[in-house]
């Protein structure tokens, strides 16, 4: 039988099991995949662990992860555009960690036969917080561009979306990161205390646009820095948003098969990379969270709900 990640209960990774659940079936308008890779995202440990209970409730057994690359394994009565055995991206929501997943057309987009599975598997999540950051914002040629967290999943891709801009990209990293980071073009700095002379004296120049992709402060230091409330995007900082009126656009604001093509074309094409920092087989979700949960990494971590070929040997 195919299996699902599930949760009956809040609490640690301790809670999530593989079930064992029926095949769904496509009905009308629906598309069933067979999932060959599922994402990771740090939203998804506040769900589990009830941190957002009052606005996004679990309704126990809860299925888990949204952005997934698979097969075409069933097309439903109505649905064009799709075929069995096509390679596909999309997003389903708590239920992409799982053998199978029932999408409609408007949440698959094809996956470019040069893009790797756990790559696509990242776009619809990461990859669309990213691109609809860096739409919020609107970098120009010429200009410098501050990413908090440029090593995590949204960071390192939205820091490259901005540099397709023509910008200069500077990332918060620990210092672990910055080899990794200026092999992609980003400056890299230190986060923490003391950031925003680090900025200043990295960017004589002044700073044009901050994307915060981790909050703690990053919106008072990009406002400390004199960039305008409009040109400063976060993800993690709602209190910001309500203090200074600063962007918030997220994966809801690019939550378009129409995007998530573009951002699969880039990466297909070597415009951006998607880093794979690890891969975990499904029965190893566990573990997975519990390395997602240190909040350190260089890219993305992925299930591999099949075997991936491209990571053999390894996996975590
Ligand atoms: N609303 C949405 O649609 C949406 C979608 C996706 C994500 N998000 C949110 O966006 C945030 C980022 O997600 P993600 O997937 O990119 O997370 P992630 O991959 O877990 O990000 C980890 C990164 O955070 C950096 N970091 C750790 N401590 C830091 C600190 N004190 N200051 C600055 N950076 C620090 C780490 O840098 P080093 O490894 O270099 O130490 C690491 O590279 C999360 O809060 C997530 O919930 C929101």
């Amino acid at each position: 039988m195919p299996r699902a990640v599930r949760f009956s209960r809040y609490g640690g990774p301790e809670v999530l099991e593989i079930a064992e659940v029926d095949r769904p079936r496509a009905g009308h308008g629906q598309v069933v995949v067979d999932v060959v890779a599922a994402a990771l995202n740090p939203g998804e440990i506040g769900i589990r662990e009830g941190v957002f209970a009052a606005i996004w409730p679990a309704r126990f057994p809860e299925g888990q992860g949204n952005d997934f690359a698979g097969h075409v394994a069933e097309v439903g009565d109505g649905v064009t555009g799709f075929a069995v055995g096509d390679e596909v991206l999309g997003f389903a929501p708590r239920a992409a960690q799982a053998d199978v997943v029932v999408a409609g057309p408007g949440a698959l987009t094809a996956k470019p036969a040069g893009l790797g599975w756990a790559e696509a598997a990242s776009v619809a999540g990461a990859g669309a917080t990213a691109w609809a950051g860096v739409e919020a914002v609107d970098p120009r040629p010429g200009e410098t561009v501050v990413v908090s967290a440029a090593a995590g999943g949204v960071g390192v891709i939205a820091a490259q979306l901005a540099r397709l801009r023509g910008v200069t990209v500077l990332g918060t990293a620990s210092e672990g990161n910055f080899g990794f980071l200026r092999g992609l073009g980003i400056q890299p700095v230190t986060y923490g205390p003391g950031l925003a002379d680090r900025l200043r004296a990295a960017a004589p120049q002044g700073v044009d646009v901050y994307l915060d992709t981790f909050g703690a402060g990053n919106v008072d230091t990009a406002i400390a820095l004199g960039v305008r409330p409009d040109r400063i995007n976060t993800i993690a900082d709602g209190r910001a948003v309500q203090r200074y009126g600063v962007h918030s656009a997220a994966q809801e604001q690019a939550d378009d098969p129409v995007v998530w093509a573009r951002l699969a074309a880039l990466a297909a094409q070597g415009e951006i990379t998607i880093p794979i920092a690890a891969v975990y087989p499904l029965e190893r979700v566990r573990d997975a969270y519990r390395d997602l949960a240190t909040r350190h990494v260089s890219g993305k971590r992925v299930l591999a709900v099949k075997p991936l070929p491209e990571f053999e040997g390894d996996h975590r």
